[in-house]
């Protein structure tokens, strides 16, 4: 029997470079899907996946996300003399989410760097790791379709979509073959940082979640600084592969990069078509511009 998935790690620690001049001040995860920050889609997915602890390693000029996750006592008295029930209702549901642990990652190593700041929290048990800029829409979510496989399979999971063409060599990809009794399920046998088109092991390009065991940390902490000068998390699970078995997972659903602004464009306008209160008056609109 394998453990159960009971810890998320959210790095949050990054620097958000792709998203200046918004992000000089503002944390990146903190930016508005609509009118969620995008960290929050995340820690929403973890929980309805069953997760019970999120932890997000921050860094320096990242305390909003700590005050989001809070009680605003300032803005629930005023709301509540106010008599603005609804809104008080979704100011203190946020608050009121999770059991949330931060960590703050001193100087930004690296993806690998922020995973590892997890370690003392996370223990000697398999976590998941969710970053929260890539925001996904799915009717199960897609942390929970993971969790599934790592409980019937037990080995770590790193979660997948199809890329075709060119716009590969943007991603990590694996190496491997598709499980003949599970078509979403990958054998992964290696994996490759921005590989060239041509030279892409497979159509498999690794998206921001993962399922790991605990190994991962000590490798971690064996990683030297790789690519960009950062310790990638990557190097870490290509020397797990040498000692465990890791699944791809072709999840079911549709991720955005909420990181880059071209990505949460594409995403403001699907998730505004979904909105009940404002979705029709949205299509209308967009249709009355005539492109
Ligand atoms: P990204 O490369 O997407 O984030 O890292 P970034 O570095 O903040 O963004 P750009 O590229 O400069 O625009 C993926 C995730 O890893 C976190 C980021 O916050 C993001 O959620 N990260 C990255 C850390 O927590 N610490 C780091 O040292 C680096």
């Amino acid at each position: 029997m394998s453990q159960r998935i009971k810890k998320a790690v959210f790095p949050a620690g990054g620097l958000g470079t792709r998203f200046l001049p918004a992000t000089k001040v503002i944390p990146k995860e903190m930016l508005a899907l609509v009118d969620k920050p995008i960290i929050q889609y995340g820690v929403e997915e973890a929980i309805h996946s069953g997760i019970e602890h999120i932890i997000i390693i921050t860094g320096r000029g990242k305390g909003a996300m700590e005050d989001h996750f809070d009680h605003s006592f300032e803005l629930d008295t005023t709301l509540e003399r106010r008599g603005k029930h609804e809104l008080l209702a979704v100011s203190k549901q946020v608050a009121s989410l999770a059991r949330i642990s931060y960590v703050r990652q001193k100087e930004p190593l690296g993806l690998g760097h922020a995973v590892l700041c997890a370690k003392d929290l996370v223990g000697n048990e398999p976590f998941a790791v969710i970053l929260p800029d890539d925001v996904i829409d799915a009717e199960v979510p897609c942390l929970k379709q993971m969790m599934d496989v790592f409980e019937e399979k037990g080995g770590s999971v790193i979660a997948t979509q199809t890329v075709e063409g060119p716009a590969i060599s943007a991603y990590g990809v694996l190496a491997g073959e598709t499980d003949p009794s599970n078509p979403r399920l990958f054998n992964t046998t290696g994996m490759v940082e921005k590989p060239k088109y041509e030279e892409a092991p497979s159509k498999q390009a690794i998206i921001g979640r993962y399922i790991l065991t605990p190994r991962v940390m000590g490798l971690l902490e064996e990683t030297k600084p790789g690519a960009g000068g950062e310790i990638q998390l990557t190097d870490a699970i290509r020397a797990l592969l040498k000692e465990e078995k890791i699944y791809g997972y072709n999840f079911a659903g549709r991720r955005y990069d909420a990181g880059d602004k071209f990505g949460m464009l594409e995403a403001t306008v699907e998730f505004a078509l979904k909105r009940e209160e404002f979705g029709e008056r949205f299509r209308q609109y967009l249709k009355g511009l005539r492109l």
